[in-house]
């Protein structure tokens, strides 16, 4: 048990931002405060740094040295049993945040507090940097918490410096390191596989480990991604309850440890996956790991991911305050089978459906090895002179002929054993040398830890741009996982799932430097790609190739929680029983495309898309830019609703479906809104109303906020009406 004295205070004040240092006689308390939130270390007299606390923040900076005696769980026989960053091989017992071999062999590795820095970069952010070393090796650590003030996130980074004489393996280097005190925690965790993206699973936290990881290094949340909630105490709903939301910014292998202890508290560790990854740091060397994001909620999860959709927009998103084009895709439409009149006619019908793009899906390129389905052609980035004897450049023109723009597909990253890329550079792709290869989707990915694949990929998108700098749009996908990793280019295979990320990052910095806005679509042949990292570069996700339209109504509710609307790219296509109304409704959650034979559709059909397109320009603000409430969830009622409300609170728009059809399922209560000024007056209509059809909402009725909130509002949902859109208008 920590002894604990009367403290001297001394904090550091400056506008919108609070951080600090407390002094105490041998106790130093430093509060890292966001708005609502405090993520409290304790370094003790003998320079232990202990991650205290993280929760509401405490009105008295003061009171957060009484944290930790006001806990009696039982017995303390480390002193690092709540290390802020928990080292192995000396005196902890429990699951290490970084493991090392020094450069004289030895393992062993205890890390002690020496100062810590507050840099101020703007009223709303602020990094703390804690020093940490050990008191035998020369082997230093950064521990950096940059928090945004007024989202309530908080982004966690190491750097691990070796200032021995020789080279230190790192064995294991996460990114952050917290620990929780609580009654209880709940898990919620993730799976999925194609088409299958974002299944959630909600258990109780138990004693041991928990691990959420992969190990597929690229198109790497194929099976699990990197977001997770943790709840305090009890189950956190949309409403209620203290939950805390995590998620690794990286595009490769991630790992995350949750070890509830024998004192019942919850450590979490996350980086970068250790496996087969041991690294080496040369004397000097910095290792520094990716970022581990976090936001803490006390009023449940609709405020977590309400704060982090808006982070992710302020800061992290690729344009996230800008716009967006909606699009037409043929990927659907024609697979691999068209040639430039089939796309001329495409062109056509995009401008005929009223959306802002043509994009051009797989399939437009190789010539020896044609890419006329998924057995070959990837790597050769030259337009099949067969469908396009006039290249891409025909295609824009034909584009700006049609007043509408044109974005294309790539796989820079991947290649086809039968392509021509393969047989000149078998060196630049990732496989055994003495196994036999083992193909996902019968590809394999390139190496790009090597430079010279870098300047490849780069190339690819470079070239593209070069020969039509009016090209609008980049699909990129990335289809393959890696199977046998091994790298000719690197001496030390340890570091090729590692060296194959930076690769990847400094392409995509290359490219955004040359291209700085040009939108681009992170596909991963659906979501196995997005992470927070990957958007830095990115404007958009593919959530899913699964875009049947109640398929979509739950995995985007379970996107939304941690991406805003913006980057959800939705697609119509013909996936799935229900209509075009049902089916336009739900991709209009998000950002709008379309993947449909537009010539296939009805005169009615037809109608209601170009009228939806034009209702979905006008609202597109909200959606993009406002606050989502989800009001009524899918997975608990037959009837899901969410609702996206301008930052006046004068706009707003809802979606309603109805998942269940069974005899009788509809809308049988009202649903309560969020998010609405009680002290306004409202008129709800119905949009999206389909030709010859009439909406049973009385448009002229008008309610107060208060009303809408605490009662509700029906959208009259029934086997008639299994998608009702509606406009909230204050007076
Ligand atoms: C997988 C993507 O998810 C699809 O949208 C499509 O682009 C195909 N790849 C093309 O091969």
């Amino acid at each position: 048990m920590r002894t604990l004295y009367n403290m001297k205070l001394s904090v550091t004040l400056f506008s919108g931002l609070m951080v600090g240092l407390l002094q105490v006689k041998s106790q130093t308390i430093i509060p890292i405060e966001t708005k609502h939130n405090a993520l409290v270390l304790q370094v003790d007299a003998k320079a232990n740094i202990a991650m205290v606390y993280y929760g509401p923040k405490l009105a008295a900076q003061s009171d957060y040295i009484n944290i930790v005696s006001s806990y009696k769980q039982g017995s303390e026989y480390t002193g690092v049993v709540d290390a802020a960053y928990t080292a192995s091989g000396s005196r902890n017992l429990m699951e290490p945040a970084i493991t090392v071999t020094h450069a004289d062999g030895n393992n062993s590795l205890d890390l002690l507090f020496v100062s810590h820095a507050v840099k101020k970069e703007s009223d709303n952010i602020a990094i703390t940097s804690i020093v940490l070393k050990d008191p035998v090796y020369n082997l230093k650590t950064i521990l950096y918490y940059k928090i945004y003030y007024n989202e309530d996130v908080i982004e966690q980074w190491s750097e691990i410096k070796n200032n021995e004489k020789g080279n230190v393996t790192l064995q294991k280097f996460a990114s952050a390191n917290l620990y929780l005190r609580g009654n209880s925690f709940y898990l919620t965790q993730y799976h999925g596989d194609w088409a299958k993206e974002m299944q959630p699973e909600e258990s109780k936290i138990t004693h041991g480990i928990k691990t959420l990881d992969t190990k597929l290094g690229t198109r790497a949340n194929l099976f699990q991604p990197s977001v997770f909630m943790v709840s305090m105490d009890k189950p956190a709903t949309e409403t209620e309850g203290t939950v805390l939301y995590g998620t690794l910014a990286y595009s490769g292998n991630f790992r995350t440890d949750l070890e509830l202890d024998y004192l019942d508290n919850l450590r979490i560790i996350s980086g970068i996956n250790n496996y087969v990854s041991a690294y080496t740091l040369k004397p000097n060397e910095v290792f520094t790991t990716p970022a581990f994001l976090t936001t803490l909620s006390s009023s449940g999860k609709g405020t977590a991911s309400r704060n982090l959709q808006s982070w992710a927009r302020n800061y992290r998103l690729l344009d996230g305050k800008g716009t967006r084009l909606t699009l037409l895709n043929n990927w659907e439409a024609t697979y691999f089978d068209f040639d430039e009149n089939k796309l001329f006619g495409l062109l056509k019908d995009t401008k005929k459906l009223g959306v802002d793009l043509f994009l051009l899906d797989d399939g437009w390129f190789a010539n020896k090895y044609p890419r006329n389905g998924d057995v070959a052609g990837l790597g050769d980035w030259a337009e099949n002179k067969k469908k396009l004897p006039n290249g891409i450049a025909s295609l824009v023109k034909e584009a700006e002929n049609n007043e509408v723009k044109f974005g294309i597909w790539i796989e820079p990253e991947m290649v086809n054993p039968k392509s021509e890329l393969y047989e000149k550079h078998p060196d630049w792709v990732v496989k055994q040398p003495k196994r036999e290869e083992f193909y996902f989707r019968n590809q394999l990915v390139l190496d790009l830890a090597n430079p010279k694949v870098q300047d490849f990929v780069f190339g690819v998108v470079d070239d593209l741009f070069k020969q039509n700098p009016n090209l609008a749009y980049i699909k990129w996908d990335c289809n393959a996982v890696i199977y046998n990793a091994h790298s000719v280019y690197l001496k030390n295979q340890s570091h090729f799932y590692i060296e194959y990320v930076r690769g990847l990052y400094q392409v995509l910095e290359r490219i955004r430097k040359k291209y700085p806005t040009v939108p681009m679509m992170l596909c991963s042949g659906g979501g196995g790609r997005v992470d927070y990292a990957a958007l830095q570069y990115f404007t958009e996700f593919w959530p899913s190739d699964n875009t049947d339209p109640l398929e979509r109504i739950f995995m985007q509710w379970e996107y939304s929680y941690f991406y805003p609307a913006i980057s959800s790219s939705n697609h119509v296509t013909d996936w799935g029983k229900q209509p075009i109304k049902f089916r336009t409704d739900v991709a209009m959650m998000g950002k709008l495309g379309f993947d449909i034979v537009v010539s296939h559709l009805s005169p009615n059909d037809l109608k209601f898309c170009q009228d939806a397109i034009k209702t979905y320009n006008e609202f597109k603000p909200v959606i993009w830019q406002g606050d989502q409430y989800r009001l009524s969830n899918p997975r608990e009622s037959s009837v899901a609703s969410m609702v996206y409300i301008s930052e006046d609170k004068k706009t707003g728009i809802a979606f309603n479906y109805l998942v269940n059809n069974r005899y009788g399922e509809g809308s049988k209560l009202p649903i309560k809104f969020h998010g609405l000024d009680a002290s306004k007056k409202y008129k709800i209509s119905e949009l999206n109303v389909y030709p010859g059809t009439k909406s049973s909402i009385d448009a002229a009725k008008v309610y107060n906020g208060d009303f809408l909130m605490k009662i509700g509002f029906n959208p009259d949902i029934n086997q008639y009406r299994t998608s009702v859109v509606l406009k909230i208008e204050a007076l």
